[in-house]
């Protein structure tokens, strides 16, 4: 058998993990693996931390991920934030023994843009990686697929992945969908994926394993995106406090404070963070193609959908 020998240590645990691109089993079955795993390589490889990285604007996705690492019980978890400007531009040491837990909400049934800009500066190294992707109760199309195509290209081994279900961005109190999500329910099922993906990294020991993460979704993307709109939200000057925590939550800094919140219309990707953030409720969405969209979502997307995940067979699902 040709392969190589990985440690995969969670905590306290430490297992043997030999593996080989072209190994067979003890039947003669020829191991599918698609990893990306050199033939004749022996290493020895820990996973002693969880790394979760998120593009998170209105924070569901992280809340989804943080329950996730609680349920994997790793010692040690260890937060790249990219969401903001600031957070995009911080030195990423490369991957060594981790888990990376990869996570991104879903705009127009797609990656948003700036997420995926952000993951580029990712250089994995065969890191195994699950892929979640957080939606606000509508469909997320091709959006995971397109993670996991992303995070191959970026080095990344996928294990397993997830469609979770969060409060969506364009909801408010007169106009909910999935208003709270995730809700205890959906952080008990995020908990409950933890021993799910430890189990499969474990599984990743024997020779049958199977390493294909099949994952819905079209490519070429059938999925358009997020639409571009000429919009923004608007500042309420008469409640406005100038406190700046708009400005401090945009991911793409299109609001500057300067003894009034001014808006660069055409940097917003309209991801609600400074409306769901004010604390005078003074950020709105007044656009009344913004608010058409709004009220299709709470007429048409109010039956709650439930988390699914991939790449953990039917009987654990
Ligand atoms: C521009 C935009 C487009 C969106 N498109 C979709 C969509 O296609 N399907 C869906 O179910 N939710 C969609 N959402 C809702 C978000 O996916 C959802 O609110 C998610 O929980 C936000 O994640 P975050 O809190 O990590 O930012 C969209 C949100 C925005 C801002
Ligand atoms: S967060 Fe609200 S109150 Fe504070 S500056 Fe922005 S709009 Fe004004
Ligand atoms: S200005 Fe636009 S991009 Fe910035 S936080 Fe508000 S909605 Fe998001």
């Amino acid at each position: 058998m040709t392969g190589r020998i990985l440690a995969v240590n969670f905590g306290a645990q430490l297992l043997p993990f030999i593996r080989g691109t072209s190994a067979q089993n003890s039947s003669g079955q020829k191991i599918a693996f698609t990893g990306a795993f050199d033939d004749q390589e022996e290493i020895t490889m820990e996973v002693k931390q969880v790394k979760l990285i998120y593009f998170s604007a209105t924070g569901t996705t992280r809340k989804v991920l943080e329950s996730i690492a609680k349920g994997i019980t790793a010692e040690n978890v260890v937060h790249i934030n990219l969401t903001l400007a600031e957070g995009a531009r911080q030195t990423i040491p490369p991957f060594s023994d981790e888990l990376v837990i990869l996570g991104a909400p879903v705009y127009g049934g797609r990656l948003p843009v700036d997420a995926i800009n952000r993951f580029k500066q990712l250089k994995a190294s065969k890191t195994l990686a699950v892929l979640i992707v957080v939606y606000g109760n509508r469909e997320f199309e091709d959006a995971l697929l397109e993670l996991k195509n992303l995070a191959i290209e970026l080095g990344f081994i996928p294990v397993a992945g997830g469609a979770f279900i969060g409060e969506h961005s364009f909801a408010s109190k007169d106009i909910p969908i999935a208003n709270g999500r995730p809700d205890s329910l959906d952080l008990q099922k995020a908990m409950d994926f933890g021993p799910k993906i430890k189990d499969k990294v474990t599984a990743l020991l024997s020779p049958d394993a199977q390493m294909d993460l099949d994952i819905p979704g079209f490519f070429p993307y059938k999925a358009n995106g997020a639409r571009s709109m000429a919009v923004s939200p608007i500042t309420k000057e008469d409640t406005c406090t100038v406190c700046g925590t708009c400005a401090g939550v945009c991911p793409t800094a299109a609001i500057s404070i300067d003894g009034s919140v001014a808006t660069k219309i055409e940097l917003c990707i309209r991801c609600c963070a400074c409306i769901k953030n004010c604390p005078t409720d003074a950020r709105v969405m007044e656009d009344s193609m913004w608010k058409d969209i709004a009220n299709w979502l709470n007429e048409n997307c109010s039956t709650r959908k439930e988390p699914q995940i991939f790449g953990i067979s039917d009987s654990e699902n």
